[in-house]
């Protein structure tokens, strides 16, 4: 659940960024394409919090359209707040990768408590969004220790408006979730944009 958590919290802080720069400089997409999306985790042998799996289909994927996607994950220790999570994003620039600084809560960021964006996302006290709900998986800290799994399930993506600066490329993120000075997980994430 933590690599999950982290990748809703990276999915998040870009969903939450496309909206936050689209008002200030927007750039007209009529259809984004995310090609080749790979994963890995990247902690210790023993860390406590992975990914044991992670599909997504069609690829490319096509935004707006459908995402079928399924994942599960484990962990071994309660995540409970502050979720520390240290987000590095990557471009291929030259055949070179190139960091990508933190812009508007977007980039190469740190996020002081991935439970704190969970709540302002979700609403604490309301039902978690679909499939969740349907599969009985929590959207709020904590997270108790355990497995968590999401079976193949359907997602439409809506249209978006990419931040001016994400354009079309290779890309690579990693995201290590920390607490109290503790690295829990770790999850690297490769993908291509493209955009037309
Ligand atoms: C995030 O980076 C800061 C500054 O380098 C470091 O102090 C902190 O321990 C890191 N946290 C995680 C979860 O890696």
């Amino acid at each position: 659940m933590a690599a999950r958590c982290l990748t809703v919290a990276v999915f998040a802080a870009l969903v939450l960024a496309q909206a936050s720069c689209s008002s200030s400089k927007p750039t007209k997409v009529t259809k984004v394409q995310i090609m080749g999306f790979d994963w890995k985790n990247c902690g210790q042998p023993d860390a406590p919090a992975v990914l044991k799996a992670l599909t997504l289909s069609p690829d490319p994927i096509t935004i707006p359209g459908d995402l079928k996607a399924s994942a599960s994950g484990s962990t071994s220790v309660e995540l409970s707040a502050p979720l520390a999570v240290n987000v590095t994003l990557e471009k291929e620039v030259a055949g070179f990768w190139v960091k990508v600084p933190c812009l508007e809560e977007v980039g190469s960021c740190h996020y002081q408590d991935a439970c704190d964006i969970l709540n302002q996302l979700i609403p604490p006290g309301q039902d978690c969004p679909e499939p969740l709900h349907t599969y009985g998986l929590p959207c709020h800290c904590p997270f108790k220790a355990g497995s968590y799994t999401l079976p193949t399930s359907d997602f439409y993506l809506p249209d978006v408006e990419l931040p001016y600066w994400l354009t079309n490329g290779n890309y690579r993120i990693q995201g290590v979730l920390g607490s109290q000075g503790k690295e829990l997980g770790c999850l690297k994430v490769s993908l291509s944009i493209h955009s037309a």
